[in-house]
């Protein structure tokens, strides 16, 4: 099943099958459907991590980085809504989700298996400002299960020549998700592995040298109050900041209001946005802090 719920604008789709890393990958403009997509795998990553596969042609060939699909995990009333959750990977006609476990929705999602189907509605929300000339190293910073986009930004960022550098932070060793990323720079609050403090600590720790590549930006997704101090920070320090946040969902397209925060305005006042529509992605300066 096929739907195209909008097509406000073109989609600028490539003949490339594979990996979508190209910085024209990120500019990509995408029409949503919603599409009853098959697990091809899934791989537990922790005890309570997942990566699940799944085969969505039409989301491939349009995600780009940040980007986010809403899932109807099962045919049943239980759960009722979809819940969202951050593109991890595209390869192919496929695409790629990983999946913390907290509840009933992410729980049937971490233990479905290969074969079966569930109706995926993406690629949704604006996604990660492509790059350009203002930076030459990209600063991932993330936490938790926030961790889960950076692996399709950093195969983008890196294809179109820009230095990528994650830097992560978890309560303990445990909870840092480093599947596949190249390039980890670790904080731990138990000082259990890497840096003792937050990721925030660590880029304030490293900063001196890490301006001596050239310009930087930071990209981030995590907890809020992760993004918070991350935010404040790059303010401070000058540099250019954009953040994926989470909220709760209901639609994901605009129609239900669920998504609704407070950010800061051009006026100096603060507006109400749908972080569906223009977010999850925002440049950090919108955060009211
Ligand atoms: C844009 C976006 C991208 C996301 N990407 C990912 C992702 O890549 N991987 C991933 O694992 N999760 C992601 N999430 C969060 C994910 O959507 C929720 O964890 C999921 O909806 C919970 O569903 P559930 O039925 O398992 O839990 P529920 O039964 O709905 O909730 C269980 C408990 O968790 C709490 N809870 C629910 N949602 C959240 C949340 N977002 N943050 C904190 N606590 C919550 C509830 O209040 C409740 O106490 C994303 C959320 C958004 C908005
Ligand atoms: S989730 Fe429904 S309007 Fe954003």
């Amino acid at each position: 099943m096929l739907y195209y719920l909008t097509a406000k604008e073109n989609c600028s789709t490539t003949d490339k099958p594979f990996l979508l890393t190209t910085a024209a990958n990120m500019q990509k403009k995408s029409s949503i459907v919603d599409i009853t997509a098959t697990v091809t795998a899934t791989n537990p990553i922790s005890s309570d991590v997942t990566v699940i596969t799944l085969h969505c042609p039409e989301i491939a060939e349009r995600a780009i980085p940040g980007n986010f699909v809403n899932i109807k995990v099962n045919d049943s009333t239980q759960p009722l809504l979809r819940r969202p959750f951050s593109i991890h990977r595209v390869q192919g006609e496929t695409i790629a989700i990983m999946a913390k476990s907290i509840g009933r929705g992410t729980a049937i999602l971490c233990n479905s298996l290969p074969g079966s189907t569930m109706q995926v509605l993406g690629p949704l929300g604006n996604g990660f400002t492509p790059p350009d000339s203002s930076f030459a190293t990209a600063l991932l910073v993330s936490g938790g299960i926030g961790t889960a986009p950076m692996f399709f930004l950093e195969k983008t960022l890196a294809a179109s020549g820009k230095n990528v550098i994650h830097i992560i932070g978890g309560r303990s060793s445990g909870d840092l998700l480093l599947h596949n990323l190249s390039n980890c720079r670790t904080a731990t609050d138990d000082g259990s592995t890497g840096f003792l403090g937050t990721a925030v600590d660590l880029l304030r720790h490293d900063l001196p040298e890490l301006r001596q590549n050239g310009p930087l930006k930071v990209f981030s997704c995590g907890p809020n109050a992760m993004l918070r101090a991350l935010a404040k920070f790059c303010r401070e320090q000058n540099i250019p900041c954009e953040v994926s946040l989470e909220s709760v969902m209901g639609c994901g397209i605009g129609i239900c209001y669920g998504c609704s925060i407070e950010v800061n305005a051009p006026d100096g006042g603060t507006e109400t946005i749908l972080l569906c529509r223009e977010g999850a992605v925002i440049n950090a300066e919108r955060l009211v802090l």
